[in-house]
């Protein structure tokens, strides 16, 4: 089949999404597939009903890729593309939309609070902040409420280091999610739908050098250790693919997610995030999970584009 790749966007992942893109481009080709790569422009549409393309991959992360935006569009000229619809993206989006979806579900998430900017104008910044700490405690991740690659993130062990983590969040969106920083082990896992059903990949383990799993801890090669399968027990690691099963289900997603959590110290799962759009790129948690599981990115990768057909 003929794929087209979207990749680029104007979201502050860009140069991630390129990466994903080329990475994706090149395993596909190597299954036989035709492969262009695009940018998002005003050409899109005509490069879409040019009738040159049988299927879209849309891997822009961030805003417009991950929000629904592009999918809209895919949705309106009618083309079959990867991945999750625009409704579901919506969904997934939205941190604090997505947290209480996966509480709905019976996940059990971190507690929050979401906080336009505008708040903190109306109220007073001093008012804002110790209420937030009146009510989670520490310590504390902030990050935007929409966003992705941890840009805007950080972790916040004492009250004063607060004010810095909400102005770094606010330079990436408007919203702010404030959010208990739940201690124990990172994981994320990957759900595959490539014909039969999702089905849970061995979860991948997160160990940042610096403690936390930040840009740089995501995309520079060696500053994070990885363990995939995750060192958990067989009953933990079932209960995270359930988890994230559970999770890929109830926002409705469709041929691939990755769910990110918490296992905390006696072994409950934290729903930290669901990714419709997750990385790609080489350093990314995907193909790490599809190798452990004894999987073929090249067959995977086709797989996703012939079901999307
Ligand atoms: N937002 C990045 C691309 C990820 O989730 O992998
Ligand atoms: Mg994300």
């Amino acid at each position: 089949p003929r794929v087209l790749i979207l990749a680029g966007g104007l979201s502050h992942e860009r140069e991630v999404s390129l990466r994903s893109g080329r990475r994706v481009a090149e395993v596909l080709r190597e299954a036989g597939c035709e492969v262009t790569i695009t940018d998002v422009d005003d050409r899109l549409l005509e490069t879409l009903r040019s009738g040159q393309v049988d299927v879209v991959w849309p891997l822009l992360h961030g805003v417009s890729g991950e929000d629904g935006a592009v999918r809209d569009v895919l949705e309106l000229v009618g083309v079959p593309y990867v991945g999750s619809d625009p409704a579901a993206c919506r969904l997934s989006w939205d941190k604090s939309v997505a947290k209480s979806v996966a509480t709905e579900a019976g996940l059990s998430a971190p507690r929050f609070v979401a906080l336009p900017h505008g708040i903190f104008r109306e109220l007073g910044a001093n008012r804002v902040l110790a209420s937030i700490v009146e009510r989670l405690g520490l310590p504390l991740v902030v990050k935007p409420a929409r966003g992705g690659s941890a840009l805007g993130a950080s972790a916040v062990r004492q009250e004063e280091s607060l004010p810095r983590a909400m102005v770094d969040c606010f330079a990436y969106g408007d919203v702010a999610l404030v959010e208990q920083r739940i201690s124990g082990t990172e994981v994320a896992v990957t759900v595959l739908d490539t014909g039969d059903g999702p089905i849970a990949l061995p979860p991948v383990e997160i160990v940042p050098d610096s403690g936390f799993y930040d840009f740089d801890a995501r995309y520079i090669a060696g500053a994070t250790e990885f363990f995939c399968p995750a060192r958990l027990t067989p009953e933990v690691s079932e209960a995270v693919k359930a988890a994230a099963l559970a999770a890929h289900r109830a926002f409705g997603l469709r041929h691939v997610s990755r769910t990110d959590l918490i296992v905390d110290p006696s072994g409950q799962p934290w729903f930290l995030e669901v990714n419709v759009a997750p990385g790609m790129t080489e350093t990314s948690l995907l193909p790490m999970s599809i190798e452990a599981a004894g999987l073929a990115p090249a067959e995977v990768y086709r797989r996703l584009v012939e079901k999307a057909l």
